[in-house]
């Protein structure tokens, strides 16, 4: 079976079983559709969110996990994987390259390993789905070993730009038949005698940064990367605990983040906490509903990833970090948050990459805030799942929030949402969650177009939600 190969599913979740379980190839010139209808939902105005939760686990290390499983020795067990569609599309690649994924009995993901160099040609495209991080991280993942594989994606990710990990790949000996602009559909050949590079990242991107790392590994000698601005440190972080002879060294000119290809990799046993990314959303819904107290449990707090949280405090936000501990390598903590009153703040462009999947929720939260909010460095958010920049601006005037925004900026007037705009989501799942946390303070409903995306990084963030006091349900007639 060329995608679904050796997949056991004995959890009997028909989600994971329909993702993984030997699901037709899709046609290899096409973008993924979407199953079914838009599912528009509506979100109200709701008082006081109250309880304890967890969210899921992070996606950025849920995608690295199966990634580096897949190319060590031995088994990798993890738990708290995030099983949205993203991460699944991630597993059923590892799977079509050579690796083994199954879910066991002990509600762990196992992931079999082939070595640095083991990975084979899959039989069938592989489909990211909607997952830029995907996508992007398994490239570099193949690009120093002998196979060819054709990569593709749903319309959005068929939009985003490839350019920016194929001119490093293309420089460590991989070669790409790319469609127009450098974006997907694609096909890569990966390199039979890599060479290593010293490369200085171009934008702030974790994702390119973890491309070429990745490809390093199948490398012999040394490949560096130059990271300017700090972004997201989670390769770095997981390589070491695989064992990988990775070291990093801050100089004039940004971290030198160096691996020394060649070496294998050895399985291991890990544990995904809570993704910030996610809890952002019932953070903030407390933060902007009144009568709300909610602790949100075992988020994860490495400091890369914490700019929203800071942001928020300087808001004036009422969060308490609990019980700092360190799991997994990674350190997490509960967040504890109340109904806060906010006020408008810059922020300054330096703290985007520490927060740069949290600009649209924090958009909404500045909609709530006393006084007029200025966010810069956002170039970035134009070539997201979809052009971030400009839905936010379009969610914010559909519901009657006064913004302006620049090329790389954004000023949201606070004051709280009229509501009664129907927001258009672009299939990009953060722009979908952040409108409706919107409603649940807004002084009438929001609605947004379509709420299937929400299932890539959150498959149950309605339900969540909703078990909190939140009130989101289908748009009928909307
Ligand atoms: C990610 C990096 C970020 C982020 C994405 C996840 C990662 O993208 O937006 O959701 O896991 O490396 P960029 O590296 O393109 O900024």
């Amino acid at each position: 079976m060329p995608c679904g190969g050796g997949l056991v599913k004995t959890k009997g979740d028909r989600k994971i079983a329909a993702v993984l379980g030997g699901a037709k190839p899709p046609e290899p010139e096409k973008v993924t559709p979407l199953s079914g209808d838009l599912q528009p939902l509506i979100s109200r105005k709701t008082q006081g969110l109250k309880g304890r939760i967890r969210v899921p686990g992070d996606k950025s290390m849920s995608h690295r996990a199966l990634m580096l499983g897949a190319i060590s020795i031995g088994e990798t067990r993890i738990r708290g994987l995030l099983e949205s569609d993203d991460v699944l599309a991630t597993a059923r690649a590892m799977d079509a390259l050579g690796a083994k994924v199954t879910t066991g009995a002990d509600g762990a993901w196992h992931v079999r390993g082939v070595g640095v160099a083991g990975l084979t040609s899959p039989e069938a495209p592989l489909d990211f789905g909607n997952a830029g991080t995907g996508v992007r991280l398994c490239l570099g993942l193949m690009a120093s070993t002998p196979l060819t594989a054709r990569c593709i994606g749903d319309a959005s990710l068929s939009r985003r730009p490839m350019g920016r990990v194929i001119e490093p790949l293309e420089k460590i000996g991989a070669r790409f038949e790319a469609s127009e602009g450098n974006r997907l559909p694609l096909t890569i050949h990966g390199a039979k005698d890599a060479v290593p590079i010293t490369y200085t990242l171009p934008v702030p991107s974790a994702q390119v940064k973890s491309a070429v790392l990745l490809a390093g590994l199948n490398t012999p000698g040394h490949t560096t990367v130059i990271e300017p601005v700090p972004t997201r440190d989670h390769t770095e972080r997981m390589l070491k605990a695989f064992g990988a002879r990775i070291s990093s060294e801050d100089r004039a000119d940004g971290r030198h983040i160096s691996v020394e290809g060649q070496h294998e990799l050895k399985g291991q046993e890990l544990t995904i906490p809570g993704d910030p990314s996610s809890a952002a959303f019932p953070l903030v819904a407390a933060l902007i509903t009144p009568g709300s107290a909610l602790t949100i449990e075992n988020v994860m707090l490495n400091p890369t990833r914490l700019g929203l949280v800071e942001t928020l405090l300087e808001m004036g936000a009422n969060i308490e970090i609990q019980d700092r501990r360190v799991s997994g390598g990674e350190e997490v903590g509960d967040l504890a948050v109340k109904t806060s009153r906010l006020k408008a703040v810059r922020v300054p462009a330096h703290r985007a990459p520490s927060m740069i999947d949290e600009f649209p929720i924090l958009a909404v939260a500045a909609a709530f805030a006393e006084g007029s909010t200025r966010m810069e460095g956002l170039a970035e958010l134009r070539v997201k799942e979809s052009d971030r920049l400009a839905a936010i601006q379009a969610g914010l005037t559909a519901n009657g929030v006064l913004s302006q925004a620049g090329p790389d900026w954004l000023e949201v007037m606070g004051g709280g949402a009229p509501g009664g705009g129907k927001v258009t989501t672009h299939l990009d799942h953060r722009i979908a969650m952040s409108f409706l946390v919107m409603g649940l303070g807004a002084r009438i409903y929001t609605t947004v177009d379509d709420g299937r995306m929400i299932a890539t990084s959150f498959p149950d963030f309605t339900g969540l939600m909703n078990g909190l006091g939140a009130r989101i349900a289908p748009a009928e007639g909307k």
